[in-house]
C-alpha cells in the first residue's frame, strides 16, 4: 500500500512531509516523491528507490514553503521508476496529485483526456487523475475541492487522493474511497495521511474520513463535505497509540494486521476482473482463445505457502477448464528433467518475486520453450520481469515473514485464471463463469464474518500452547489447507506439525495419535460430494485414540466428535480454502504469541529466500 502525507502550516513543509513518509516506510514502497506549493509554481521531486534518494534530490536552494504533499509508492500500474513515482502533475505544471489504491477506469479516462490534448508522461493510473482534476478545477474557476468532488463522481475503483495547486498553495484537498485517509489537527497546522503514524509526533488529535468525503485543509481550517458538497460534521478522536503501534494500525503484530487486511486484499485483487459483457478480464495472460485451446498442460511451480496456492490451482483449473495441471516444488522441478514443450503453460507463484528456487525453475522452463505466467505481489520484481506475463495480486506489502494475505490473493488469482481458461475454451458457460465470479466477490464479506468470530478460537488455542505436535487433516481441496495450517504452525510456533490427506491417516500417520494429541480437521463442503462423511469417520478414528479435535466446518454442517467447531460461511467447494485457511492463520498466530515467539520475524526464516 502506498504512503500518503499532506501538510499545511508554519513549518517548512519538506520536514513534516519527509518525516511523515519515513514513518510510513514500513508499508513497503519502491519510489517516493513530494510536491511543494511555491506561490505560482510547484516544486516536485520524485525518485525511484528509497527515501534517501528523494532527500538527495531535494535542492538545498529550495525556498521555505509551508504546504505540500508526499508519497511513497508501492507499484501497481507501471514499474518503480522516477517517471511513475508520485506526485503526478498536470500539463500546466501547477496541479499535483498523489494516490493510494486502484483507479479501475483509468484507461478510458486517459483516452478521453488525450483526445482533449493532455499529454501523459507515465504508465500510471494516477496520472489520469492529475489531468482530470486540472480540467475540473478550471471549470470550477480554481476551486480544487469542487474539482475533487466532481472527480469522485467520475472515478471507479478504490482510492485515496490528495492534491495541491500552485495558485492556492496553502490549500490541500483529499478524498477517500475504500482506502484510508485521516486528518491530523495541529495548532496552526493541519495534516492528512494514509495512517496516523505519519503525523502522530505532531498531534494525537485526528479525524477519520468517511466514504467519498472530501477534506480541505489550510493551516487554520479543516472543511469536510460529501461528494454533493454538503458539509459533514467532523468526528474528532484522540489517537491512543504510540508511533510503533500506529505503524501496525494498532495491532500487536504485522501478521495480525495482515490477517485482518485480507478482506480488502481479496477485494482489491478482484477489482475490474469482469468486463461489462461478462467476460473474465485477464489481459495480462496475453493468450488467444486458440492458444488456450491448444494448451496441453499447466505446470505450477512455487515454494512454501505459495506452493499451497498452486495445489488449489490444480483442483480449480482441472475442474473448470479440464486442462491437466501438475504442481511442482520449485526447488525439485528443474532437477527431475520435466517434460516441457510449447504446449506447456508454466505458472510461477511468488509473493516476493525474488525466491531463488522459483526463479531458477522459471529460467529452466523458459529455456525449454514454455510460456511462463507469474503470479506475484511485488511489482517489477525479478520473477515477473523474467516471465512472459504477470498477474499481480493486490495484497499490498506483506511485512510479516509468515504469508497470509498474499496467499489468499494468490488463490484468487488462480481462480481467475481457471475461470478465464474455462471461458476461453468453452468448458464453462458465461453464466457459470459469472455466477462463480459473483461468489468470489462475496468472499471479502465472508472473511470478515470469520474474523469477527475468532476470539473463542484465540482463547482455545492458548490451551494447546504446551503441545509439541499438532496434526491437520483435509480432503480434496481441503488438503492444501491442511498443509498450509501445518506450515504456519511450524514457522510460527516452532511446533512439529503435519498436514495429511484424511484418507492417508490409516496408511501410517494414525500411529502418531496419542492421548491429547490436537488434530484440526477441515470438513469438506458436504453439499457437493460425500467426502464430509469420510472426514467425519476420520474424526471418529482419531478421537477414539484420544485426540482433541477441532473441526472447521461450514455453517449448518453436521459434525460429531469435535471439542470445538469453527464455523465458516458456505461457499462453492472449490472456494472453501479462502475461508478455511483464515482460522488456521489465527491458530498459528495465537500459538506463537502464547509461546513467546517473535511472530513477525520467526527464528531462522527470511521474508524472501534469495538463495537456492
Ligand atoms: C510462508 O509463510 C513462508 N514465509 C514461505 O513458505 C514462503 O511462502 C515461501 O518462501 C515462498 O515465498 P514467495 O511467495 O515470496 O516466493
Amino acid at each position: 500500500m502506498c504512503g500518503i502525507v499532506g501538510y499545511s502550516g508554519p513549518q517548512s513543509a519538506a520536514t513534516p512531509l519527509i518525516e511523515g513518509l519515513r514513518r510510513l516506510e514500513y508499508r513497503g514502497y519502491d519510489s517516493a516523491g513530494i510536491a511543494l506549493g511555491v506561490s505560482g509554481k510547484l516544486f516536485v521531486a520524485k525518485k525511484a528507490g528509497k527515501l534517501a534518494n528523494l532527500e538527495n534530490a531535494l535542492d538545498s536552494s529550495l525556498p521555505i514553503v509551508h504546504s505540500g504533499i508526499g508519497h511513497t509508492r508501492w507499484a501497481t500500474h507501471g514499474g518503480p521508476t522516477d517517471r511513475n513515482a508520485h506526485p503526478h502533475v498536470d500539463n500546466d505544471g501547477k496541479l499535483a496529485v498523489i494516490h493510494n489504491g486502484i483507479i479501475e477506469n483509468y484507461s478510458e479516462l486517459r483516452t478521453k483526456l488525450e483526445i482533449r490534448g493532455h499529454v501523459f508522461t507515465s504508465e500510471t493510473d494516477t496520472e489520469s487523475v492529475a489531468h482530470l482534476l486540472s480540467d475540473l478545477r478550471k471549470e470550477h474557476k480554481g476551486d480544487l475541492a469542487a474539482a475533487m468532488r466532481d472527480a469522485v463522481n467520475v472515478l471507479r475503483g478504490s482510492f485515496t487522493l490528495v492534491a495541491i495547486h500552485a495558485d492556492n498553495p496553502d490549500v490541500v484537498v483529499g478524498v477517500r474511497r475504500n482506502s484510508p485517509l485521516v486528518v491530523g489537527l495541529g495548532n496552526g497546522e493541519n495534516f492528512m495521511a494514509s495512517d496516523v503514524a505519519a503525523f502522530i509526533e505532531y498531534t494525537k488529535r485526528a479525524i477519520e474520513l468517511g466514504q467519498d468525503e472530501i477534506v480541505t485543509i489550510t493551516p487554520t481550517s479543516v472543511v469536510i463535505t460529501d461528494s454533493d458538497g454538503k458539509l459533514v460534521t467532523p468526528k474528532e478522536y484522540e489517537i491512543s497509540w504510540d508511533a510503533a503501534a500506529a505503524q501496525k494500525g494498532g495491532f500487536t503484530h504485522f501478521m495480525l494486521k495482515e490477517i485482518f487486511e485480507q478482506p480488502k486484499a481479496v477485494a482489491d485483487t478482484l477489482i475490474g476482473r469482469l468486463s461489462d459483457n461478462g467476460q473474465i478480464v485477464l489481459d495480462e495472460l496475453r493468450m488467444t482463445a486458440e492458444e488456450i485451446r491448444s494448451l496441453k498442460k499447466i505446470t505450477v511451480i512455487a515454494c512454501g505457502t505459495a506452493y499451497h496456492a498452486g495445489m488449489v490451482a490444480k483442483y480449480a483449473i482441472e475442474k473448470w477448464a479440464k486442462i491437466p495441471v501438475e504442481v511442482e516444488i520449485a526447488s525439485e522441478y528443474r532437477y527431475r528433467d520435466p517434460i516441457i514443450d510449447p504446449g506447456t503453460l508454466v505458472i510461477a507463484i511468488s509473493q516476493s518475486g525474488e525466491t531463488m528456487d522459483t526463479l531458477m525453475a522459471v529460467r529452466h522452463a523458459k529455456a525449454a520453450g514454455a510460456r511462463v505466467l507469474a503470479i506475484c505481489n511485488t511489482n517489477s520484481s525479478t520473477i515477473p520481469r523474467e516471465s512472459d506475463a504477470v498477474l499481480y495480486t493486490h495484497a499490498g506489502p506483506e511485512i510479516a515473514v509468515a504469508s497470509t494475505k498474499a496467499l489468499l490473493t494468490q488463490m484468487i488469482a488462480v481462480y481467475l485464471i481457471g475461470l478465464h481458461l474455462a471461458q476461453a475454451n468453452g468448458q464453462l458457460s458465461d453464466d457459470q463463469v459469472q455466477h462463480l465470479y459473483r461468489e468470489l466477490l462475496e468472499l471479502p464479506g465472508k472473511i470478515e464474518q470469520i474474523l469477527e468470530t475468532v476470539e473463542p478460537l484465540r482463547e482455545l488455542t492458548r490451551s494447546f500452547s504446551e503441545n509439541n505436535i499438532v496434526l491437520f487433516l483435509g480432503r480434496n481441496i481441503g488438503y492444501p489447507v491442511a498443509l498450509e495450517g501445518a506450515l504456519k504452525l511450524k514457522e510460527l510456533a516452532y511446533i512439529h506439525a503435519e498436514g495429511f490427506a484424511g484418507g492417508e491417516l490409516k496408511h501410517g500417520p494414525i500411529a502418531l495419535i496419542d492421548n491429547g494429541t490436537p488434530v484440526i480437521a477441515i470438513l469438506p463442503a458436504g453439499h457437493e460430494h460425500a467426502l464430509d462423511e469420510k472426514m467425519l469417520s476420520n474424526i471418529q478414528e482419531v478421537k477414539a485414540r484420544g485426540a482433541r479435535v477441532i473441526v472447521i466446518a461450514e455453517e449448518g454442517a453436521h459434525v460429531e466428535g469435535a471439542e470445538h467447531i469453527i464455523r465458516i460461511p458456505i461457499v462453492p467447494a472449490l472456494l472453501q480454502p479462502v475461508l478455511a485457511t483464515v482460522p488456521l492463520q489465527v491458530f498459528a498466530y495465537e500459538m506463537a504469541v502464547a509461546r513467546g515467539n517473535d511472530v513477525d520475524q520467526p527464528r531462522n526464516l527470511a521474508k524472501s529466500v534469495t538463495v537456492e
